[in-house]
Order: C-alpha cells, then sequence, then structure tokens
C-alpha cells in the first residue's frame, strides 16, 4: 500500500509514522519547506512522546518520505489523506476550510486514474458536508473525472490525545471510516488491517455522520468535563467531594469513569474548536446546541472563577503577592499552551496586582513569547518558582508535581498556601506539613484562617 499525508502537522505527523509503521509507504507532505528541511534532519518540530524514535526508524527504513510540494506520488497513491489545519474563522464560530480545499485542489490536479483510483480521505477535523464538498471540488477542476470510478472522497477522523497519540493510533478505540462506496471501503480496511487485527471495533457509515461523530465526540467530553466542574462547586457549597463523586458516577458503565477530573476548565486546539464548530454546524442547520452551547458557556466562566477562588483563599486581595504557578500547558506531556486556562488565569491574577512566577516542564521556553504572559517571571524549576511565592497554584497536572515533597514546599513558600487546581496533591500530606490545601470540588473554599509567617522556615 502507497499513501500521501497532506500536512504535517500534529495529525499529519503522527499519522504518517503509524501508517509507515504498520509496514505502509507514506509520502507525507507540507508546504511549510523549512518544516520538511528539519523533518528530514529528524528534528520533530512537535511535542509527542515517542514520535521523534517513531518518525526517524520508519524514515531510516524508506517507509517514511517527506517532501515539501504535492508530488507525482498522488498518481500512484492508493489514498491520499488530507490532514490540514482547520483553524476557527476570525468573523464566527465555524472552521476556516481554505487549507483544506487548497490541498483537495492541489490533489485534484495530480489525480491520475490510468495509474489506479485514489481515495482521498480527510483526516482533519471538519463541518458536516465536508467530503461532498471535496468530491464537487474535484469535479469542478476535472470534469472528465468521475467519483466511484476514477477517484472517491471518504471522511476518516482522528481520535488522538495529545500527548498519548501514538497510543491512541495504534490501540484505538474505533476507527470510524465514512464512505458508502465499496472501493474505498476495501482500501480503508486494508490500510487499518494491522489495527483490526487487534479486535479494534471499525465502523463504516455515511459521510456526514462519520463527520459528525468527531465533532460529537469532543463536544460531548468537553460536556462531561463542564458538567464535573459544575458539580465540583456544588460539592464545594455542601461539604462533599468531588473526586469520589467521580468515581461513584463512573462506577456506572452507563457514565463510565473517564472524563471526569474537575479542574480549571478544557482547553487544547480541539474540545474549544470542535464544541464552536457543533453549535455552527448546528445553527447553520436550524438546530438549537443548548447544551453544547452551555458547555461552552461553562467552561468560559470557569478561568475566570478559578482566579477569583485564588483571590478569595488569599483573604480577598492578592495585590503586592508572588503567586508561584506550576504547569501553563492545557493538559500535561504536551508544550502547547492553546486555549490553556492559564492563558486567562495567569493575566487575571497580574491585573490584580499580583507577580506571577511560572514554571512548566516542557513550556516554559515557549511561553515566554506569548503575550497573555507578559510580566511572568520564568523559572527553571518548580522549587525555583516557589521560592518566597505568598501561594502555591498548579495549573497542569504534570507527574513531577506530584512527586514534590510537602516538607520542601512549606520550606520554600513564605506563606503557606497550595491552591490545587487538578486535585494533583495529596492533601494530607500537605496538611500534615503545615500548609493550607485548596483542592477543586472537595469541601467549602474560604479564605486562608490568619497566616503565622514562620520565617524560621525561609530559606536564603
Ligand atoms: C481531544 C480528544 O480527547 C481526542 O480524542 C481528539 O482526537 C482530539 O481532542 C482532537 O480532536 O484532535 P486533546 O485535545 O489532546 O484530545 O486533549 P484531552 O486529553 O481530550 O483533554 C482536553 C482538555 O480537557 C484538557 O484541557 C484537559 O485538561 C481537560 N480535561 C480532560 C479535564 O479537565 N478533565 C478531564 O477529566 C479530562
Amino acid at each position: 500500500m502507497q499513501i500521501v499525508i497532506v500536512g504535517a502537522g500534529y495529525v499529519g505527523l503522527v499519522s504518517s509514522a503509524c501508517f509507515a509503521e504498520a509496514g505502509i509507504d507514506v509520502t507525507c507532505v507540507d508546504s511549510n519547506a523549512e518544516r520538511i528541511r528539519q523533518l528530514r534532519k529528524g528534528h520533530i518540530p512537535i511535542f509527542e512522546p515517542g514520535l521523534e524514535e517513531l518518525a526517524e526508524r520508519n524514515a531510516g527504513a524508506g517507509r517514511l518520505v517527506f517532501r515539501d510540494d504535492l508530488g507525482d506520488e498522488i498518481a500512484r497513491a492508493d489514498a491520499v489523506f488530507i490532514a490540514v489545519g482547520t483553524p476557527t474563522r476570525r468573523d464566527s464560530q465555524a472552521a476556516d476550510l481554505s487549507f483544506v480545499n487548497q490541498a483537495a485542489r492541489g490533489i485534484a490536479e495530480r489525480l491520475d486514474p490510468t495509474q489506479g483510483r485514489t481515495v482521498i480521505v480527510t483526516k482533519s477535523t471538519v463541518p458536516v458536508g465536508t467530503a461532498s464538498s471535496i468530491e464537487q471540488l474535484v469535479i469542478a477542476s476535472r470534469p472528465e473525472l468521475m467519483p466511484g470510478r476514477d477517484f472517491d472522497v471518504a471522511s476518516n477522523p482522528e481520535f488522538l490525545r495529545e500527548g498519548s497519540a501514538i497510543e491512541d493510533f495504534m490501540r484505538p478505540d474505533r476507527v470510524i471510516c465514512g464512505t458508502e462506496d465499496a472501493h474505498a471501503e476495501r482500501v480503508l480496511r486494508e490500510l487499518y488491517a494491522p489495527l483490526i487485527v487487534r479486535g479494534t471495533p471499525m465502523m463504516f457509515t455515511d459521510r456526514a455522520t462519520a463527520e459528525l461523530i468527531k465533532l460529537t465526540s469532543n463536544s460531548f467530553l468537553a460536556m462531561k468535563v463542564s458538567f464535573i466542574n459544575e458539580m465540583a462547586d456544588l460539592c464545594e457549597q455542601c461539604n462533599a467531594d468531588v473526586q469520589d463523586l467521580a468515581r461513584g458516577l463512573g462506577l456506572d458503565q452507563r457514565i463510565g469513569p473517564r472524563f471526569l477530573r474537575a479542574g480549571p476548565g478544557f482547553g487544547g486546539s480541539c474540545f474549544p474548536k470542535d464544541a464552536d464548530a457543533l453549535v455552527a454546524v448546528a445553527r447553520e442547520h436550524g438546530v438549537d446546541a443548548q447544551l453544547v452551547e452551555a458547555t461552552i458557556r461553562v467552561n468560559d466562566g470557569r478561568k475566570h472563577a478559578m482566579a477569583e477562588r485564588i483571590r478569595a483563599v488569599m483573604e480577598g486581595s492578592v495585590a503586592g503577592k508572588r503567586i508561584a504557578v506550576l504547569g501553563v500547558t492545557f493538559k500535561p506531556n504536551t508544550d502547547d499552551l492553546r486555549e490553556a486556562p492559564s492563558l486567562v488565569i495567569i493575566p487575571e491574577l497580574i491585573a490584580m496586582g499580583a507577580s506571577v512566577s511560572a514554571y512548566d516542564p516542557a513550556a516554559s521556553a515557549n511561553a515566554r513569547t506569548v503575550p497573555a504572559f507578559r510580566g511572568v517571571l520564568w523559572a527553571e524549576s518548580a522549587e525555583e518558582a516557589m521560592r518566597r511565592a505568598d501561594a502555591l497554584v498548579v495549573l497542569t497536572e504534570w507527574d513531577e508535581f506530584r512527586s514534590l515533597s510537602a516538607q520542601r514546599m512549606a520550606a520554600l513558600l513564605r506563606e503557606p498556601i497550595v491552591v490545587d487546581l487538578r486535585n494533583a496533591l495529596d492533601p494530607q500530606d500537605l496538611q500534615s506539613a503545615g500548609l493550607h490545601y485548596y483542592g477543586v470540588g472537595r469541601g467549602r473554599v474560604q479564605p486562608t484562617p490568619a497566616l503565622g509567617i514562620d520565617r524560621g522556615r525561609m530559606p536564603d
């Protein structure tokens, strides 16, 4: 099998390396010549555990080739995947399809039915109806070509999580394919054969349903997160514990235990964008997607509420206080800052008069150039960020923060306040070191009782 993947971004690179690992010849194309030059040298421009080794191994074996233009491979390929970006449009909540359409036009120009029929597959997250519109676009630019004879267009959405994308690709919960054409189905089945062997359900449906499955999956998961965040607020008022609540809920197999971790709100390049896109699609079709709209609203409010919570526990004012923030990425094991709660919470703390010293295991370097973080002091380690701070705030649950010593924290902080917005730390451990611990959804949040400052514990 021979395939071309258009787009060497997150989805394109992970898919290229994983298909190559399954023994398929992959050409990964991106118009960014510098990116391709770096990839050819073995430099992977994104942070994804295991990806560099996988790409290197398969490039070395000659199964993974990078190029900066759509070349002859398209004519010979069994399938061409479109994995380019679909950002939210500036003027609306809808997805911007200009990169997808540009890729589709380029592919159309190079199709050559004399060398075999090609399946064009959309992997980018796209609005409902995109596969059909790509088919129309190909027909418009090459009227002599006939779908179902010379080419096909199918939808094959991805469900990769940043930080565990390779595992998600290699051992997915399911593979969704939108096509009603027997040839396209055969090609997709053959491509995914190594995964299907492991018992992965492979579902075939029409193209619109496949496209909708992607948007609704992310929106539903986002809804779970917003739901548990609201319940965390309720737990605080009722003196209940959201961790146990989530466990109790999740043990019901109809609900399931995952995506019920309360926190500062969801971020990333997918949930916020796809929830917006679903609302836009629904509106376009005259449907009121009220639950998804509420999910977005709850999430937006959540980030501001978390900044307010930090102020509340610090006796109502952070002015003149130094706050140590651990973790700024939207979740651990990524250097991605897109839509991260930190982008709202940190500027609000600064606007309230606080100074912020921050540390992130992967994003400290990128974060320095982010305008929202202007004024932040970037530390080289968690300890450096905490030194002489008046409070510690955990914004992202990186593993290395879980193993921080409570005694050491108590020694480094000027005031013994820990606001753990990911419930990542052990409250008992911290409390026994004399720290005031504030998690999320774990009892009522109140101002910290009069702070006895034990200068004797202060490090140099
Ligand atoms: C998400 C989906 O999980 C993938 O299946 C999908 O393929 C991907 O989007 C995409 O569309 O490309 P990702 O954005 O990498 O993956 O991140 P998630 O692990 O889903 O987390 C999203 C956000 O929700 C993060 O900010 C995370 O901290 C938050 N979250 C997640 C919670 O606050 N609580 C939870 O219990 C789970």
